[in-house]
């Protein structure tokens, strides 16, 4: 009963607005995330379905159930894969259940259609429908990619080589590829599961999307250097770096939020890294002029978003006024946390990335900033990469569901050419009202609590949905498009 209870809450709390339903799950300390993360979101997915039949059987004077409790038991009843629970309120929704599976049937008949997955929306279904592939990390600081690959055949999974296209990236059950762009990463098919296995518990492997390994494989910093993660938690991205830099030098870590912060410690611990030093701050007051880091020389800088990116599955039905207003707040943020992230007077790189599909958190902010730093220019990334930045900022990547079988994603990276680099002017450019302070509200995007706290960017509901019907509109012929789909939903998928 304690699933249907904290599912419940958490419903509840993200219609009440007090945090994203990701965040919130993970906040819930409940133990079984992935059961909960799935639970919840299956029910939001079918809400309206749930609501009719509640509505229709008048289940709620019935059985005195609050709504939210109903709708995760009646999800589980009658579209999942039966309650889980016993006592006197199996028995309850036992006695409901005949009436509760007519009107289910009554709406399939209504609406001419067979399956329960047929009933969701057309917007939904189609986000449904985005099945990307399990992606998996080798971890170089605990494994090799080829001792990982042999672990796996051994275990039963079938290695199919090096993926040559994205076709490849299509498997079934058991097999698996070495990604094409990225060596280090492994495919799977989309229901691989990885929570149990020895791999994954070690630390050897770390589950995260492909395009959020972007980031510090394209900074790429040597051994021995001194970097900055300027909003570091959970820590996926800060591994990697660790793992890139063999563990030798200095890896600075920022995170505004405490307990994602000592989830991180936790993660980074089992993945062996030890040249990080944590720090819970807000990065927009850490001094660049401070002699701790007077040697810094890269920057990762993975802010909050809206995370429209990720292939989750709320459709957001916000004004579009609020929308814009909370794209154009973090728009402000992101471009303060860049143009701070410049002023490290021994920068020769900064990678700035989201997991948002808007313009304005990507194009907009890196033009801005580039217009108010003269001294730094981008660096064109990856020619083989399938998907660009938005005209003019062809230099830069975007990833999606479509294009490259990843959340929708965006990465630059910018370095330094002139000594004026670090010397700002006066803003030429500012893309929103100068208000937007600390967008870390409840719908910003704090990347992903998932299956497991480590899965920042994708995972465990990868079997889950997207913003998959924007993704077409990302390339640049289709601006007009982009504009009026950018209205339509925004604000957020966390
Ligand atoms: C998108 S998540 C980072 C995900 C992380 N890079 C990873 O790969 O696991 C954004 C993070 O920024 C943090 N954050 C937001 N505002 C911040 C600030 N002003 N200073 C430092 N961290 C901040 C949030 O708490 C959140 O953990």
């Amino acid at each position: 009963m304690a699933l249907y209870m904290k599912a419940a809450e958490v419903l509840e709390k993200a219609e009440m607005k007090q945090g994203a339903l990701k965040t919130l799950v993970y906040d819930s300390k409940f133990a079984n995330i992935k059961q909960l993360f799935a639970l919840v979101c299956e029910t939001e997915k079918f809400s309206s379905i749930l609501e009719e039949i509640i509505e229709s059987t008048k289940l709620l004077k019935q059985t005195k159930l609050k709504i939210h409790l109903a709708k995760v038991l009646v999800y589980d009843l009658l579209i999942g894969r039966g309650l889980k629970c016993g006592g006197s309120w199996k028995t309850m929704m036992m006695k409901q259940r005949s009436r509760l599976q007519a009107a289910l049937a009554r709406m399939k008949v209504k609406q001419n259609v067979s399956k329960n997955g047929d009933l969701l929306t057309v917007s939904v279904q189609r986000v449904v429908g985005v099945q990307l592939p399990r992606y998996a990390r080798v971890n170089t600081l605990k494994t090799t990619v080829e001792d990982a690959v042999d672990y796996l055949k051994r275990d039963g999974f079938s290695y199919m080589g090096q993926a040559s296209s994205l076709e490849d990236l299509t498997m079934k059950k058991k097999d698996f590829v070495q990604d094409m762009h990225l060596p280090e990463v492994l495919a799977f098919s989309p229901k691989t599961d990885f929570h149990d296995h020895f791999l994954y518990k070690a630390g050897h492997i770390i589950l995260q999307d492909k395009a959020s390994c972007l980031p510090a494989f394209l900074l790429n910093p040597p051994p021995g250097s001194h970097l900055i993660d300027a909003c570091a938690a959970p820590g996926n991205k800060t591994s990697h770096l660790a793992a890139i830099m063999k563990n030798k030098g200095r890896l600075f870590a920022f995170d505004l939020d405490a307990k994602r912060l000592a989830t991180m410690a936790t993660l980074l611990l089992r993945a062996g890294v030890t040249c990080q030093q944590l720090a819970n701050q807000d990065f927009l007051k850490v001094d660049p002029d401070s002699p701790q880091f007077k040697d810094v020389e890269y920057v990762l800088l993975d802010p909050s978003c809206s995370g429209s990116g990720m292939v989750c599955l709320r459709d957001d039905a916000s004004p579009a006024d609020q929308v814009q207003a909370r794209l154009a707040s973090l728009a402000s943020f992101q471009l303060r946390c860049l143009n701070h992230g410049l002023r490290f007077p021994r920068l020769k790189r900064l990678v700035y990335s989201t997991c948002s599909i808007h313009s304005q958190e990507n194009e907009d902010v890196v033009t801005a900033c580039l217009q108010q730093n003269p001294g730094f220019r981008l660096v064109p990334l990856l020619a083989q990469w399938p998907e660009r930045g938005l005209e003019p900022l062809t230099q830069c990547l975007r990833a999606s569901t479509t294009k490259t079988r990843t959340h929708g994603f965006f990465v630059a990276l910018l370095e330094k050419h002139s000594e004026a680099g670090n010397k700002r002017p006066e803003p030429a450019v500012q893309i929103s009202k100068p208000e937007a302070a600390a967008p870390f509200g409840p719908s910003t995007c704090q990347k992903r609590p998932a299956a497991s706290e480590e899965e920042s960017e994708a995972s465990e509901t990868e079997d889950t949905p997207t913003a998959a019907a924007e993704q077409a509109d990302t390339t640049p012929g289709k601006k007009k498009r982009r504009k009026r789909t950018k209205k339509k939903k925004a604000a957020t998928v966390e």
